[in-house]
């Protein structure tokens, strides 16, 4: 078997019954043997300040640390009035600072948006994609992940449908490959 690829998965709610938190934990479980999915926690992060980046906190630094020595990148996430969650985004600047020192360069990355509306977080997915151009993460084009509808995707016992399981199922595989396809040396 090829190596195992660790995956730093962030997700954009903090919310405990947050439906994308369950798509990612479904993702890990979906995940091909060469995958190894691992939630970063982005819900502590203090806002991003440069002024307290001096001495970096204790959360700007383990965050910085779990990217950087993760091989891959994935986010998933809900959309906040058509674009990404502001801790989302904190946790992308948070990665990209110091200056110079990125947590983010050259990991192959992918995008999944999880909405109960029907456009599926189309407008949050593209406007993270367009931060991942700037930190050079090579972003798997297709294919493209627009789970909306998502208040169906798990029962009340948490149990994934079937109608979705395939969507994800070729959402993780297409990944598995790209992570192969454009792993760093
Ligand atoms: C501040 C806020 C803004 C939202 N804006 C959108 C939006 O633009 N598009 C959308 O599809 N859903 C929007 N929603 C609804 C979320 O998709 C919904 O709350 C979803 O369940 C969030 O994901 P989660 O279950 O993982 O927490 C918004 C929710 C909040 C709290």
């Amino acid at each position: 078997m090829s190596k195992v690829h660790t995956v730093a998965v962030l997700v954009g709610s903090l919310r405990k019954q947050s439906i994308n938190r369950k798509v990612a934990l479904a993702l890990a479980e979906l995940a091909p043997a060469n995958l190894k999915l691992n939630i970063v926690e982005i819900g502590d992060l203090p806002l991003y300040n440069e002024d307290i980046d001096v001495t970096p906190p204790a959360a700007y630094s383990t965050f910085r640390q779990q990217v950087s020595s993760s091989d891959a990148v994935l986010f998933v996430t809900p959309e906040y009035n058509r674009s990404v969650p502001a801790p989302m985004k904190n946790a992308i600047d948070v990665g990209s600072r110091p200056y110079g020192k990125s947590a983010w360069g050259g990991k192959p990355g992918a995008v999944i948006s999880v909405s109960p509306g029907a456009i599926g977080g189309f407008g949050a997915n593209h406007h993270l994609r367009q931060s991942l151009v700037f930190l050079n993460v090579p972003c798997m084009q297709q294919p493209e992940a627009y789970l909306g509808g998502a208040g169906a995707a798990f029962d009340e016992a948490g149990k994934l449908s079937e109608s979705v399981r395939p969507f994800l199922q070729g959402f993780i595989n297409a990944y598995a490959d790209w992570v192969e396809q454009h792993k760093k040396a």
